[in-house]
């Protein structure tokens, strides 16, 4: 079957003063299949937001190609986008800084059924009720302004306006992390929901692994601009095989006797910056089990077992005797 989704060895780069980059995005491949929720985890300025960007072309490619639904979307005029913008949306974190304050919800979720030709006047104002109605308000809501509601019921309405024109592709950027813990897993549940009715494919970024275990089904792990580790949320989360993703892990999850191996915390210390980003392994200057070969040869992602992909000389789950 042909992907929705498919990056290839995409890079941004951010140009500073001074000669120097900011490598946020440095050869990531990525791809997704229709109806296919994938997580994408790591720690804060590894590049989660840049790729998600670079995927709906909010921002340009440095390098690399984007294709969507077979067409090379990192080479279409951004006046020809309209018809793919449809199909793409994104959801972010905050959404009161999403929605206009001087527009009722009615009009926030008619405005992109009539951009597209998809619905005008009472009719879009009758698919907008239902909108709301599918993420659980009531469809009254609609003469409201966005200061008259909850941060969560906010979020719903954010996602009612991303689902209008039926995407093939949502992407949802920390959709939660502004939320109340409480309402999170309601808005995790809704995600879930839409994406099994509405078929579409998900990329949920997320700081969140317990969220990621709810909403997806496959999950990746950045580290500094790269793709370190790829697989089943199921088999990251009883067999990581990259030092980072356990590492990640353990600052969730309770350990137990057999993963003993698992570093229980990332090493103090600098974290590099994606300006200077170590040679090697990126992650040697913290890893635990670094050798010499990780501080001059850059491992690449390999396939360990069907859907598990590691960029480590030496996984974990291979059975090596190494220890912290
Ligand atoms: N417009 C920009 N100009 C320069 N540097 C940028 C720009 N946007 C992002 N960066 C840098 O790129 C790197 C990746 O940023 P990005 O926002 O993608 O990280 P993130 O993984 O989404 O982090 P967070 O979890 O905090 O949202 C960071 O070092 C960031 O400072
Ligand atoms: S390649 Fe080396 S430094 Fe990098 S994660 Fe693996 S063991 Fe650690
Ligand atoms: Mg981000």
């Amino acid at each position: 079957m042909q992907p929705l989704i498919e990056m290839r060895e995409v890079r941004v780069h951010f140009p500073l003063q001074r000669g120097e980059v900011v490598h946020a995005v440095d050869g990531v491949n990525l791809t997704l299949t229709q109806g296919e929720a994938v997580g994408l985890v790591g720690e804060s300025g590894c590049g989660k937001s840049t790729l998600a960007r670079a995927l709906l072309r909010l921002i340009p490619l440095t390098a690399g190609e984007v294709w969507f639904d077979g067409k090379p979307l990192h080479q279409i005029p951004e006046g020809q986008l309209r018809p793919l913008r449809k199909q793409m949306q994104i959801v972010f974190q905050d959404p009161m800084a999403s929605l206009n304050p001087r527009l009722r919800i009615g009009h926030i979720l008619v405005e992109p059924l009539e951009v597209h030709g998809l619905a005008r006047g009472k009719q879009a104002w009758q698919q907008a009720g239902e909108l709301l109605e599918r993420v659980g308000l009531p469809s009254e809501y609609l003469h409201r302004y966005p200061h008259e509601f909850s941060g969560g019921q906010r979020q719903r309405i954010c996602i009612a306006r991303a689902i209008a024109t039926q995407p093939r592709l949502l992407v949802a950027d920390e959709p939660t992390s502004a939320l109340d813990l409480s309402i999170r897993a309601q808005i995790h549940a809704l995600l879930s929901a839409l994406q099994r009715e509405l078929h579409m494919a998900i990329l949920f970024v997320t700081h969140d692994l317990h969220a990621v275990r709810q909403v997806c089904s496959r999950v990746l792990v950045m580290y500094l601009g790269k793709v370190v580790e790829s697989a089943p949320v199921e088999r990251l989360f009883t067999a990581p095989a990259h030092p980072y993703t356990c590492a990640l892990l353990d600052a969730v999850l309770e350990p137990k006797p057999s993963q003993a191996r698992r570093p229980r915390n990332l090493p103090a210390g600098d974290v590099p910056t994606a300006v200077r980003v170590p040679t090697g392994c990126r992650f040697h200057t913290r890893c635990p089990y670094a050798q010499q070969r990780c501080e001059v040869e850059e491992p690449s992602l390999q396939t360990t077992e069907a859907g598990h992909e590691v960029a480590c000389h030496y996984p974990l789950s291979s059975g090596n005797t190494k220890t912290a």
